[in-house]
């Protein structure tokens, strides 16, 4: 690996080189990083041919004692269907409740993960004509064990009345419920109910663990909320901001219709804007621009879906008196998001409507806010787009040779003109099972790739990023969870390897034979201000390869402090075969391993590099 430290033929890699792509996808947010417990909170959940259902709250108690049904009479006028509760039985007389009462529980997203001393917040809406005394608890899976509980005891409910109520939890079950009973006869109407751990990410409402994930990968941007998930199936089903915005309750959620779950739309647009700037990282909304896979509006009937947008980049970056950011700033954010790009579609610029409509969308975006970066679906890397784009979006799928390959793809590319987003690759199919080092190492390779090319390649994300285990509709993943754990899969590791790049200099090289891939790049330290010489490898082959690295016009510093201070060190992924995974029992089995480099870094060295 020769390298050329020369400035006249270095590059800079753009600030937010190396992202994240969040998409609403096995149960990645509903389920996942956002932390509501309960699953269906408005008995509103439907699907494609359902119009709605209460799954997957149950029943406690038989008919004799208790009828459930729900109506259309909720005080939420985007979501009407309230739960309807007719008790029959009673804590005396003829006819008993049984012990614990009658009602419903809600298992969460496959079981709540309660913990001893923590506080959850119970919020629900309650209408009955009688008094009414409903037991709120925290249960273990089958009911038997209490974690925490509290009472509403009122008088005066005949209005839908909003309660609320704190729970500490007196011992941990990872596969808890939420169990509301009663023993008193009458009717009572529940909607909008919700058990929200008080502790997560800065009050704002995402898991922390699942953050802190995110966080560890430093990434540069988050591209927002799909993928497939931003369309739909069909375009009633597809990601409408403005039904994802104000106080939750008056959400209607919606059927994620792609992946084939209900979505309560917690994480809405305000949410995913919340989080980029909690990451410190640049937020991509992708919209729909009216197509889909199965339905499309026509270009001549598309203007009141541009005005819809338009309204959302309000939203998000408008003056808190405008009309939308008034709704932003009531929501508890009054300063602007940093909203600077957005993509029109995703994987759309083959429909009809695509191109037709993509440019009515464009044209408004530019004239209402001529700085906002507009990425286009369609592949500008080999032949100039007939449409103006700031940014061509591409998608990179395949198996490990052929990811590994298309390290190349940007070799020849043009490089005047709109740069490329390349905002979804993975390595997937059968050699890559749910995560291994194979695919990792692949796609480090592809990465190095991208770096190389950094001149025409603006910014990269990997897809999916996280997999709430119990819903593997899409493999593999780079973070998998469930209620209560969560483990890195070796792509998640590898991309750590790339999160100091973001704002590096890329330095030239040249590297043989073809098995290996490598960049070397300068990146400088914000804790010591020193600047560090970050050399990545990939030896796809089978064998050790003792890689001679000569370095010209560096005048390295080398060994002059310990590993721990910043010294000269070396990190391999380690693993024993290829093949390997992590798991929730062995999280680490693929790892970044450190050492040092002591006594071998100069200005020309021979370091190891195992095979694969
Ligand atoms: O990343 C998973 C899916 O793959 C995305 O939803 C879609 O854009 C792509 O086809």
């Amino acid at each position: 690996l020769s390298i050329d430290a020369s400035p006249s033929s270095a590059k800079r890699i753009s600030k937010a080189m190396f992202g994240i792509s969040f998409e609403e996808i096995n149960h990645a947010g509903a389920g996942g990083l956002w932390a509501e417990l309960v699953n269906n909170s408005g008995f509103e959940a439907g699907g494609e041919n359902i119009p709605s259902n209460i799954y997957p709250w149950t029943v406690l108690g038989d008919a004799s004692q208790l009828i459930v049904s729900t109506d259309r009479s909720s005080c939420f006028e985007r979501n009407k269907v309230a739960l309807k509760m007719k008790v029959l039985c009673d804590s005396q007389g003829a006819n008993i409740c049984p012990n614990g009462g009658v009602g419903v529980y809600n298992p969460g997203f496959w079981g709540m993960n309660i913990k001893q001393g923590k506080a959850y917040r119970v919020i629900m809406y309650v209408r009955s004509l009688q008094p009414v005394d409903i037991s709120i608890s925290l249960r273990s899976a089958d009911g038997s064990q209490i974690l925490a509980t509290s009472n509403i005891v009122s008088s005066e409910v005949t209005t839908w009345t909003k309660t609320e109520v704190m729970l500490e939890a007196s011992g941990s079950d990872p596969n808890s419920r939420l169990q509301l009973t009663t023993t008193r006869k009458g009717v009572i109407w529940l909607d909008q109910v919700s058990a929200m751990p008080v502790e997560t990410v800065k009050g704002h409402g995402f898991r922390n663990d699942l953050y802190q994930m995110l966080s560890d990968l430093k990434p540069g941007f988050i591209r927002f909320p799909g993928g497939s998930f931003v369309d739909g199936g069909w375009l009633r089903n597809s990601f409408n901001w403005k039904a994802t915005v104000g106080p939750w309750e008056e959400r209607p959620g919606h059927f994620n219709d792609v992946w084939g779950y209900w979505t309560d739309d917690r994480l809405g647009l305000f949410e995913f804007l919340q989080l980029a700037e909690d990451l410190g990282a640049m937020p991509i909304w992708v919209f729909n621009n009216g197509v889909g896979p199965n339905d499309e509006v026509n270009t001549s009937r598309i203007s009141p879906f541009v005005q819809e947008i338009l309204d959302g980049i309000e939203f998000s970056r408008g003056d808190s008196n405008s009309t939308w950011g008034s709704v932003r700033a009531a929501m508890g954010h009054p300063q602007p998001f940093d909203l600077r790009y957005v993509a029109i579609g995703n994987q759309d610029c083959g429909r009809f409507n695509y191109r037709g409509n993509y440019r009515k969308f464009y044209n408004a975006i530019k004239s209402a806010y001529p700085d906002i970066q507009v990425v286009s679906n369609c592949d500008g890397s080999t032949r100039p787009l007939d449409h103006p784009a700031d940014f061509y979006d591409i998608h990179v799928y395949g198996d490990a040779n052929s990811v590994f390959g298309a390290a190349h793809m940007f070799d020849n590319a043009i490089r005047k003109g709109p740069k490329a987003f390349v905002s979804e690759y993975a390595v997937t199919g059968n050699n890559a099972g749910r995560g291994n080092l194979l695919s990792a190492l692949a796609q480090a390779g592809f990465l190095i790739g991208l770096e190389r090319n950094s001149d025409v390649v603006e910014m990269a994300s990997n897809a999916p990023l996280f997999v709430n285990d119990n819903d593997r509709s899409f493999n593999p993943d780079a973070i998998v969870f469930d209620s209560s754990r969560v483990y890195g899969t070796p792509c998640y590791y590898m991309q750590q390897f790339f999160r100091e790049s973001n704002g590096a200099t890329l330095l030239n090289s040249t590297i043989n034979p073809s098995s290996l891939a490598a960049s070397a790049v300068l990146w400088r330290s914000p804790q010591n201000g020193r600047i560090y010489l970050r050399i990545k490898v990939v030896n796809m082959g089978s064998n050790m390869v003792n890689l001679k690295i000569l370095t010209d016009k560096l005048d390295l510093d080398v060994d002059t402090t310990d590993p721990a201070n910043g010294g000269s060190t070396k990190t391999v992924m380690t693993a024993t075969s290829l093949m390997d995974e992590n798991s929730f029992n062995q999280p680490n089995k693929v790892f970044p391993v450190k050492s040092s480099l002591k006594g071998i870094v100069g200005k020309n060295m021979v370091v190891p590099i195992s095979p694969y």
